[in-house]
């Protein structure tokens, strides 16, 4: 498929890396954008072979500076909930994808591109990155699940604070409150995402789906039912040959080579 709003490359073997492609509406989310998302999901989905996805914007300025307002701006209720949907099941997506899903946010993540950041398992943040919801500055809640994830990430208290007063969050505070995990130079974003995907990759394969799965999955349990799951997922590894692999390496003083079966 030919993307017209977003690139995905593989930068190295079993990474991939989407960047949404519009730094000149600051890659605002319109819903052309929004479906090439999620074709790029799927495709990343159904490769065996991928290990992390990394997700960032393109330009020095935005990382993705809302859902686009231009679009937006005459939409009935009934289209506004199709494009809510819409955004969601990319959201979703994002979020289901059985590979860890990085964002190296680069710039301003406002809106639906705080959504989107939300919706990757975490955030790497370049020094100059500018978090926030700003809708209600347009009259509107958010659309794109940030009601739910932001007060997930860092509590229902600071998430209502900066949902009702459209405060703009800079990299450091990000950090402090749990929103980004990590701040660095913005030259070294690029890099540093590669390094810790490569870090991942290297990792065992079966392993780091199931730690995804069992932390997703698990946090709609209770701790019981939950430490039930980590051990039906924990006995699922011993039929894999990654586990033969990792274990016999570290007991022959080896390094694994995993192959993800
Ligand atoms: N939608 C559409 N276009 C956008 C946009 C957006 N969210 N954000 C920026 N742009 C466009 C601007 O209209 C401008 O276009 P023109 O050059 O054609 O005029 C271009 O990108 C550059 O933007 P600015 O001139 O505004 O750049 P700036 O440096 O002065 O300001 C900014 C940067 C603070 C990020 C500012 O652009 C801004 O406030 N953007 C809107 C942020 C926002 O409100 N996001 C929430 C959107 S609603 C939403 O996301 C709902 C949801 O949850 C689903």
């Amino acid at each position: 498929m030919r993307f017209h709003h977003i690139l995905l490359e593989q930068p190295e073997a079993g990474i991939y890396l989407l960047t949404v492609n519009r730094p000149k509406a600051l890659n605002a989310l319109n819903a052309a954008t929004l479906e090439e998302i999620a074709a790029a999901l799927s495709m990343v989905a159904a490769d065996d072979a991928a290990r992390v996805l990394l997700v960032t914007g393109a330009g020095e300025k935005a990382f993705v500076a809302g859902a686009d307002i231009a679009e937006m701006r005459n939409a009935t209720i009934e289209e506004a909930r199709d494009f809510s949907e819409k955004g969601m099941r990319v959201m979703h997506a994002l979020e289901a994808l059985p590979v860890p899903v990085i964002a190296l946010v680069n710039g301003y993540a406002l809106g639906g591109g705080c959504e989107l950041a939300l919706a990757c398992d975490w955030i790497l943040a370049a020094d100059r990155a500018v978090f926030g919801q700003p809708e209600v500055n347009l009259g509107i809640p958010p659309g794109f699940g940030g009601t739910q994830r932001l007060p997930r990430r860092i509590g229902p208290a600071r998430a209502l604070e900066l949902l009702t007063t459209a405060r703009e969050v800079r990299a450091e505070e990000a950090a402090a409150i749990g929103l980004a995990n990590q701040v660095c130079p913005s030259s070294d974003l690029r890099a540093k995402g590669l390094e810790t995907a490569r870090t991942i990759a290297a990792k065992g394969p079966v392993a780091v789906r199931l730690a995804k799965q069992a932390v997703q999955r698990g946090a709609n349990l209770d701790l019981f039912a939950a430490c039930a799951l980590e051990t039906d997922l924990f006995a699922q590894a011993f039929g894999t040959q990654d586990q033969k692999e990792g274990m016999g390496a570290f007991l022959e003083k080896r390094p694994a080579r995993f192959d993800g079966r």
